[in-house]
């Protein structure tokens, strides 16, 4: 049911920061995907609001739209078949306004005359689940890649909705949600609805986690959840903001390019005030700056931790560097950095060898000192 709260609604950091990076997702995912299959795709929210905040800032949808029609090295791509743009919401307040704000993204070229171009464009009121669904088959959306946005207000979607968006060829995923929404609610009402998000009923031992760890160990579920549904790269981080407020991410992708992106994406939005990151891995839940090049503090001891989890406790930089890729938030670059920095000071010691005054390669062994 559509909430009483006014629309529009104030944008608060976490969404800005959220902003940023769906921005420069976009900006990655948009000619990739446009260069690589004609077009021929589809951006899906199913949770889209109205477009607007109150302070004029643009909601994802016009952010989404505005990553192709405002680049004409990818927008006059778009031929005969073309992209689809699909848009649900169940306050018919948004569904009033997004229009308008989606017309003023697309100027000069009128709403309406955007399926001439190539741009198909539907915005329907109704309920992400079933209708999201609904109206991707009427748009024949399956088939071909869908990059579904999710932004709920914390609950998440079912685990069947994820799994039939991770059956589709090349589809995507980026999920929103609130770990204490189901902390709070395993021991009362909304136990179905936790069921049926993560699929199965593992879940409800959050009630039995320690206070300080319950959203943690939530997230780690719904991670298993994203991969099991078929998402077999999956990269969750947190927004956190100086209250220590947190939203948290879920991307979900077939292909490690993806998470590539995505990871690139991450680290180079610009400064977002008061707004940091924190790896939901991290034993000692640091908040990172948004920066280019972050403080590595926490990649080192996610090293640490996972040298001492495998034999002989150690392993190749190459390998290391897929590690940080799949199991952290930091890139694949950040890593092979960090693990010259841990030799050069002690951290790590070279198994295979060499002096330690020459450079490291991808294939150089590392260990834990004894
Ligand atoms: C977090 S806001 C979306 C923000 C938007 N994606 C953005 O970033 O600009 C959530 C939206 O979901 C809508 N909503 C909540 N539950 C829904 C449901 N079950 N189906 C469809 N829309 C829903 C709300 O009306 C609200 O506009």
């Amino acid at each position: 049911m559509a909430g009483k709260n006014p629309v529009p609604w104030a944008a608060d950091q976490h969404t800005k920061a959220k902003h940023a990076v769906y921005a420069q997702y976009l900006d990655k995912w948009m000619p990739i995907m446009v260069n690589g299959w004609e077009a021929d795709i589809t951006y899906a929210e199913g949770f889209s609001g109205p477009g607007i905040y109150l302070d004029g800032s643009p909601g994802s949808p016009v952010i989404a739209i505005k990553a192709l029609v405002a680049k004409s090295e990818i927008r006059t791509k778009v031929k005969n078949g073309g992209i689809r743009f699909v848009f649900i919401d169940h306050d018919q307040r948004c569904i009033d306004m997004l229009p308008n704000e989606l017309k003023k993204a697309t100027e000069p070229v009128p709403l309406e005359d955007l399926s001439a171009h190539g741009v198909h464009v539907s915005v329907e009121k109704g309920e992400c689940e079933p209708d999201l669904q609904r109206v991707l088959t009427r748009e024949q959306a399956w088939g071909r890649p869908i990059l579904a946005v999710l932004d709920t207000w914390g609950g998440a979607i079912s685990f069947d909705l994820v799994r039939r968006l991770a059956d589709n060829p090349g589809s995507e995923v980026i999920i929103t949600m609130q770990p204490q929404y189901f902390a709070r609610f395993a021991s009362v009402d909304s136990i179905e609805h936790g069921d049926r998000v993560f699929g199965d009923t593992n879940w409800r031992a959050v009630a039995t986690q320690p206070r300080e760890n319950k959203d943690r160990w939530l997230l780690q579920q719904y991670r298993r959840t994203i991969q099991k549904a078929g998402f077999q790269y999956v990269l969750d981080f947190e927004l956190i903001d100086k209250r220590g407020q947190s939203l948290f991410l879920v991307f979900g992708t077939t292909h490690e390019k993806g998470l590539t992106k995505m990871k690139e994406a991450m680290w180079e939005v610009d400064d977002v005030a008061g707004v940091g990151y924190r790896d939901p891995r991290d034993p000692n839940q640091e908040a990172l700056a948004i920066e280019f090049e972050p403080n590595t503090a926490p990649l080192k001891r996610l090293i640490i931790d996972h040298l001492r989890t495998i034999p002989d406790n150690q392993s190749s930089i190459a390998k290391l560097r897929k590690f940080a890729l799949h199991n952290t938030v930091y890139k694949e670059s950040q890593a092979a950095s960090v693990v010259r920095e841990m030799v050069a000071d002690g951290q790590l010691i070279r198994a295979n060898g060499r002096s330690h005054d020459s450079r490291l390669s991808f294939t150089d062994i590392v260990e834990l000192p004894a």
